[in-house]
């Protein structure tokens, strides 16, 4: 059973959990699926084996474990699966590909064990394995509900049927290297150490409430300027944690600055998003394709 799901960058972040092993979020989030994302294939097998992109992965991988230990939820003891996992996007950089990978993983169970369960209990299911592929059952602006109860099953994911096809997203590479400490361990460094962390479910709802403004006016700088708020608010909450988090590399805070300069200076309307990683995603219009395309090495 093969399956696909988009990855998805959040517009709104998610960062914290109150519930670590069901991962149950602290706020909502929103996000927006890129065309891109993961292929994955699941078959009953004599053994345990887990491929990621055209590589055996060794079984004491953290990957292999991660996916098998996500597969025990569903499966009887003697039931040994064969994965096979296509990123479209490098894996672990930063660039979302934990999102589509668990829920195209749980697309191709639901195929194989015949679960036919609706979308928002696979978007329950996924969050189990990253709380980010709740959102990535959808295409299109997606909105994760944070929810309420202890057995998170008010916690999924939900599209927010909006069309619009002049927003775009470019990836800037900046290091496709593996991030030196995962966004798992470092949320939870975050909501364990960092002061600004109270400060952090306020930012969210104020943002929100001006994304979904945004949304609804189409208003591009509106969008820009709140995402980008987010994210640095994210990024400056984790760097208060303790021992400090910081995911930039020289190169990125020289790409804030180069976005900046084009803004306020040369009337680009441009604006930035990053996630748990060094790389930077682009907020444009589609009327500003060329404009970015040479300007920037989009991956
Ligand atoms: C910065 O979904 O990877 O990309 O639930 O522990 O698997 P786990 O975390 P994950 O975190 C994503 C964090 C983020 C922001 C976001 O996508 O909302």
């Amino acid at each position: 059973m093969t399956a696909f799901a988009p990855a998805n960058i959040a517009l709104i972040k998610y960062w914290g959990k109150r519930n670590n092993e069901l991962n149950l979020p602290v706020t909502s989030s929103l996000s927006l699926s890129l065309d891109k994302g993961t292929h994955t294939t699941v078959k009953f097998a004599t053994e345990d084996a887990v491929w990621l992109n055209g590589n055996r992965l060794g079984p004491d991988d953290a990957f292999t474990k991660r996916l098998l230990t996500f597969c025990d939820r569903f499966r009887d003891k003697n039931c040994p699966l064969h994965i096979e996992t296509v990123n479209e996007i490098p894996t672990a950089a930063g660039f979302a590909s934990s999102s589509s990978g668990f829920a195209a993983l749980v697309l191709a169970l639901n195929e194989l064990f015949g679960w036919n369960h609706d979308r928002k209990t696979l978007s329950i299911l996924a969050r189990l394995g990253s709380g980010s592929a709740s959102r990535s059952l959808y295409s299109g602006f997606v909105e994760w509900h944070a929810g309420v109860r202890d057995d998170g099953l008010d916690s999924y994911s939900e599209p927010l049927n909006i069309e619009w096809p002049e927003l775009q997203i470019g990836l800037v590479m900046i290091s496709d290297k593996q991030k030196p400490i995962d966004s798992r361990m470092a949320m939870r460094r975050t909501v364990e150490t960092s002061t600004l962390y109270k400060a952090w479910p306020e930012q969210v709802a104020k943002d929100l409430a001006l994304m979904k403004e945004a949304l609804n006016s189409k208003n591009f700088t509106l969008l820009g300027q709140t995402a980008e708020t987010n994210a640095l608010a994210m990024h400056a909450t984790m760097a208060a944690s303790v021992p400090s988090i910081l995911y930039w590399q020289p190169e990125t805070v020289a790409t804030m600055h180069k976005i900046w300069q084009l803004r306020n200076k040369e009337g680009l309307n441009i604006y930035f998003t990053m996630d748990a990683g060094p790389n930077i995603k682009l907020l444009y219009e589609k009327k500003d394709s060329a404009a970015v395309a040479e300007l920037f090495n989009l991956a």
